[in-house]
C-alpha cells in the first residue's frame, strides 16, 4: 500500500468509527504511535546483518572523510577561485551577502551549527535595524549535499546499481560519490568545473581508495555530452543557481534536454526541474522528456529511520525530486 492508498484507508476507518468514540480513539493513537514507530524500526528490510553493518560502516567512513575535509577547506565552504552567483530571481533572490551564510551541510550538521554559535565561530542571526533588538535569522545556504540525504539517496530512493554509471553534475566535494561507492555497487562519475575542488576529492578517492569505481573529470558539463549519454543516474543537487547567470542556466538545461535522451534514466534534482526552468526562457516540454517518479513513502520513512522525523517536511530530504525519462 502507498501513502496515498494508506492515508484513504485511514480516512474511511475514521469514517467508520461513531463520532462520540472518535476523540478517544484519536489519543489511543496518539498513545500508541511510539509503539508503532519503534515496530517500523525494527522491521525495517535491511535485516541482512552484513547490510547493517554496511551501514554503520559507511557513517563512520563518511564521519572520517568529513573531518578531512574541514582540515582543507575554509570555514564557508567556499574557495577564493569560485564565483558564487546570488540569484536575482525566484525563492533564492533575498539570499544578498548581507543576509545570507554559507555553511556546507556535508561539512557541518545542525547540530554542529549550535556548538558553532555558541563558540562564537557562526552567529546565524543579523541586527535587522542597527541599535536595536531586532534582530533575524540568516538565510543558510549550503553548496553540498548533507549525509541524510546522501544516505536517504542511495539507502532509500533507487534501486540496485549493479552495472549502472552514476553521473554527479557538478560533484563540489564529492559527498554524493563517496556515498554512492559505500553503499551501492555503481560505477561513479563526478564532473566539476572548479580545479580545485577536483583536487580534493581526488585526494579522498585515493586515501579511501575509491579509485576502482568513481572517476572525476575536471570539465564543463556543457563539453561533456558523452558523460551525460552514457550515464544511468543522473545527480543535480542545486548546480545551477548559485553558479552561473541565467543565460548560462537555459543554455545548460537545452543542453541536458538534448542530451539525457535514453529512456528509462533516473534523474535526482534539488529544486523540481519544474522550479529549475520556471524563470528561464526555455523551450523544454518537461512532460515529454520524464515523468516525476512519486517518492512520497521512501521519503517517510527516511525521515522517520535517518532523522527520526514523523514529518518530512522539517528535514532536507524534501527537497530531492526523482525523474525518469520516457
Ligand atoms: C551545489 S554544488 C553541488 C554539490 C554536489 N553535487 C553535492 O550534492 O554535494 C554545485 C557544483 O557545481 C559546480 N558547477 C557549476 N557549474 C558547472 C558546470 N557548468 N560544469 C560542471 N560543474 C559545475 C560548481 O563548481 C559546484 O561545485
Amino acid at each position: 500500500m502507498d501513502l496515498e492508498e494508506g492515508t484513504r484507508e485511514f480516512h474511511n476507518l475514521l469514517s467508520k468509527i461513531h463520532p462520540r468514540l472518535l476523540p478517544q480513539f484519536i489519543s489511543w493513537i496518539q498513545d500508541h504511535v511510539e509503539v508503532l514507530e519503534r515496530d517500523l524500526l525494527d522491521n525495517t528490510d535491511d535485516d541482512d546483518d552484513d547490510y547493517d553493518d554496511n551501514v554503520e560502516n559507511t557513517d563512520v567512513i563518511l564521519e572520517s572523510i568529513r573531518d578531512d575535509l574541514r582540515q582543507i577547506i575554509p570555514f564557508s565552504g567556499i574557495f577564493p577561485s569560485e564565483n558564487i552567483v546570488s540569484p536575482t530571481i525566484g525563492p533564492n533572490s533575498d539570499c544578498t551577502p548581507q543576509t545570507t551564510v554559507h555553511i556546507d551541510a556535508f561539512l557541518y550538521e545542525e547540530d554542529d551549527l549550535k556548538t558553532l554559535e555558541s563558540d562564537g565561530k557562526v552567529s546565524l542571526s543579523y541586527c535587522k535595524d542597527c541599535n536595536s533588538k531586532n534582530v533575524g535569522p540568516f538565510t543558510l545556504i549550503t553548496h553540498s549535499a548533507s549525509q541524510a540525504q546522501v544516505k536517504y539517496i542511495f539507502q532509500y530512493l533507487l534501486p540496485d546499481l549493479t552495472g549502472k554509471t552514476l553521473l554527479d553534475v557538478g560533484s563540489r566535494f564529492g559527498p554524493m560519490l563517496y556515498g554512492a561507492y559505500l553503499l551501492t555497487n555503481a560505477n561513479i562519475e563526478g564532473v566539476e568545473i572548479d580545479e580545485n575542488l577536483c583536487k580534493i576529492q581526488q585526494q579522498i578517492i585515493k586515501k579511501y581508495q575509491f579509485d576502482d569505481r568513481i572517476r572525476i573529470y575536471h570539465n564543463d558539463i556543457l563539453d561533456r555530452a558523452d558523460l551525460l549519454e552514457k550515464a544511468d543516474i543522473i545527480i543535480l543537487n542545486n548546480v545551477f543557481e548559485f553558479f552561473m547567470p541565467l543565460e548560462t542556466q537555459t543554455k545548460v538545461w537545452q543542453f541536458l534536454s538534448s542530451h539525457v535522451t535514453r529512456r528509462g534514466v533516473m534523474l535526482i534534482t534539488h529544486p523540481s526541474i519544474e522550479e529549475s526552468l520556471k524563470y528561464l526562457k526555455v523551450d523544454i516540454k518537461v512532460n515529454n522528456w520524464m515523468k516525476e517518479i512519486d517518492i512520497s513513502s521512501h521519503l517517510s520513512k527516511a525521515s522517520l529511520l535517518l532523522l527520526g522525523k514523523r514529518l518530512p517536511s522539517e528535514t532536507d530530504l524534501i527537497n530531492l525530486h526523482l525523474y525518469e525519462t520516457l
